[in-house]
């Protein structure tokens, strides 16, 4: 039984879906939600909950070491959910040495807190690492990754993912911290940060700007509903088996310009304009360097072994992921105002 629950990069993306599944779900526990408010975080993912009894938002910097020692003095946390990373590819081919900070350094320094402060006492406690299956590196056109994948990663962003992982591991052999991963595909869903695909593809459509796609849209990509992330992470949390890894993925795989196609097409129809419309706006340009052709999980250990399955279709899901933009346009102002428009033009205005 964990009672006391620390969730990193509770204010992002995923985080927040995980954060509202924790205190919905586990009134009984008390989940502290730890994000330094970068670009990508925001406390409005999780103004429905904020004002629960068993949640508690800090602030502060999975890199201060002195912080988080401090923290774990305070909380005597019973589990760790480790989201907070930075997580964007192309911003991490902008700035490499962000993402060895906050990735590598960020998870060192919190497996090294656990263990200090559990190891008198292993028994009940947890580090959850959540990571991605950028680490296994690009796939041709057959096959998928496994958890004996082996690592091969080719940008920044999964070098420093993948360099975490390997802490997590080496914390498990060398100290027997209690830790497992779990390797997730490419999410989707509300509250993504539009400089993804998605919703920064939704974001252009909606204001009639070009659509970017990189190169000739051929790269693959395997998509699951950010809510089945969640239900993973609560599964794996609770049933897996310490020191293994999970594969997460959706069993939903997508060549990029089909996938931008069939959101052109579902655009057209929620902003009632006429069908071929949106797909007027696709705008093909220079491609991604070092950009990974596929990527494809094979999820059946953590089907066959607890149980866990994506509960949506991708048509449905990138449905309902478009309702929510059109109804949450302050949100999407909130987010696209200030620094976003600096980072939009150094990334897309010389592609
Ligand atoms: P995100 O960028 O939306 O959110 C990251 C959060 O971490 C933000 O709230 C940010 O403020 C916080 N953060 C960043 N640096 C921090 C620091 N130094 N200290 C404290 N907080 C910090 O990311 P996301 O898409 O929600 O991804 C969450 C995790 O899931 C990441 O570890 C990512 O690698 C992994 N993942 C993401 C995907 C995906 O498709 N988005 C897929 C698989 C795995
Ligand atoms: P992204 O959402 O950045 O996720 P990741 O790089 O982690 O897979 O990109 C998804 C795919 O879409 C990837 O193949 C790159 C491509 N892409 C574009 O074609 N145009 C864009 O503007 C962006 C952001 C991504």
């Amino acid at each position: 039984m964990h009672n006391t629950i620390l969730i990193t990069g509770g204010a992002g993306f995923i985080g927040s879906h995980v954060v509202r599944l924790f205190v919905n779900n586990y009134p009984h526990y008390q989940i502290i939600n730890l994000d330094a408010l970068t670009y990508a975080g925001n406390l409005e993912n999780l103004k429905d909950i904020k004002d629960k009894p068993n949640y508690k938002f800090v602030k502060g910097d999975i890199t201060d070491e002195s912080f988080i020692d401090e923290l774990f003095a305070t909380h005597q946390f019973d589990g760790v959910i480790h989201l907070a990373a930075e997580s964007h590819v192309d911003r991490s081919i902008m700035d490499p040495l962000a993402f060895i900070r906050t990735n590598v350094m960020g998870t060192a320094v919190l497996l090294n807190a656990a263990r200090k402060y559990w190891k008198d006492n292993y028994e009940g406690k947890l580090f959850y690492h959540v990571s991605t299956d950028e680490v296994y590196g690009s796939l041709g056109a057959e096959g998928f990754f496994t958890e004996e994948t082996a690592y091969d990663p080719r940008s920044p962003y999964s070098a420093s993912k993948a360099s975490s992982d390997h802490f997590v591991n080496a914390y498990y052999h060398t100290y027997h911290l209690p830790v497992v991963i779990s390797n997730c595909s490419n999410n989707y869903g509300s509250n993504h940060f539009p400089e993804k695909l998605i919703p920064l593809a939704i974001h252009n459509i909606k204001n009639n700007k070009p659509v970017p796609v990189y190169g000739k849209g051929e790269n693959v990509r395997d998509w699951l509903f950010v809510e089945d992330h969640a239900r993973a992470i609560d599964t794996i949390f609770h049933k897996g088996r310490v020191g293994e890894t999970y594969n997460i993925g959706g069993f939903n795989e997508w060549k990029n310009i089909d996938l931008i196609n069939l959101l052109c097409m579902i655009m057209d129809k929620k902003l009632q304009r006429a069908p071929g419309t949106s797909a007027k706006l696709i705008t093909f340009v220079k491609d991604r360097a070092g950009h990974d052709l596929r990527y494809a999980i094979d999820a059946t250990k953590l089907n066959k072994e607890l149980g866990w399955a994506p509960s949506l279709q991708f048509e449905e899901g990138l449905e309902k992921t478009v309702d929510w933009y059109l109804a949450n346009e302050e949100w999407l102002e909130h987010v696209t105002s200030g620094a976003y428009q600096d980072y939009y033009s150094e990334q897309y205005q010389k592609r």
